[in-house]
């Protein structure tokens, strides 16, 4: 496919077809991931993928109620039918460790010099790049948030250690016909670039 296509049909998919994705594609498309940008190279990324029917429903098992879980929503029903998840996780020590090193000379780890928490953004890269692949493969995802209060069933569920935090969940699977919830583009228009670039400055 080619890139500018990639690009356009991106988009958050919400249900999925009940049958399995070829791990090929899913193993390219966390390949591609660890090809995103990093500060300092540092790489501060871990993946816990879930491929196995048991530990997908461990996910939603940890991030659900058990009434909800036994009489699903729409979004629910659709997302629980993704034969993959993937919990893209950031590691802030790996950054903290790597700019103490004698090229970056920052003799402290002090956290308060991280203006913007690259650990993070550096993961959402690498995530994108998980996206675009899984549109590139002709399957379909969601980057979706992981309650909070559930993240810790989440870290016990999967046994993830401290060091790691999950910023989020990946469904992937095949695309059906109805590819469930639009989301918010249904209510919200896409904001023009006019509105976005300013071009020279900030001068209106
Ligand atoms: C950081 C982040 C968190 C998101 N969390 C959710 C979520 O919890 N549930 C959901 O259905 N969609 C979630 N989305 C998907 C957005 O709603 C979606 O990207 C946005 O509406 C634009 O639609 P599109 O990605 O299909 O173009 C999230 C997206 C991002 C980038």
């Amino acid at each position: 496919m080619e890139f500018q296509q990639v690009v356009d049909r991106r988009r958050m998919i919400r249900n999925y077809a009940e049958r399995p994705v070829d791990p090929g594609a899913i193993a390219r498309a966390l390949r591609n991931a660890t090809r995103a940008p990093s500060a300092g190279f540092s790489q501060g990324w871990a993946f816990v993928l879930l491929d196995e029917p048991d530990d997908v429903g461990g996910y939603w098992e940890a991030t659900t109620d058990p009434e909800q879980l036994a009489a699903p929503d729409a979004w629910l029903a659709g997302m629980m039918r993704a034969p993959v998840v993937v919990l893209p996780c950031s590691s802030k020590d790996a950054y903290l460790d790597r700019y103490a090193e004698p090229d970056k000379g920052v003799t402290n780890r002090d956290e308060g010099r991280w203006r913007v928490p690259y650990w993070h953004m550096d993961t959402a890269m690498a995530a994108l790049l998980i996206l675009q692949t899984v549109v590139d493969e002709g399957l379909g995802a969601l980057f979706f948030g992981i309650p909070t209060e559930r993240i810790d069933a989440v870290r016990r569920s999967f046994a993830i250690p401290d060091t790691h935090d999950p910023i989020g969940a990946i469904t992937i699977g095949h695309l059906t016909d109805d590819a469930g919830l639009r989301g918010s583009p249904a209510h919200r228009r896409r904001v023009p670039l006019d509105e976005l670039v300013h071009r020279g400055g900030w001068t209106q």
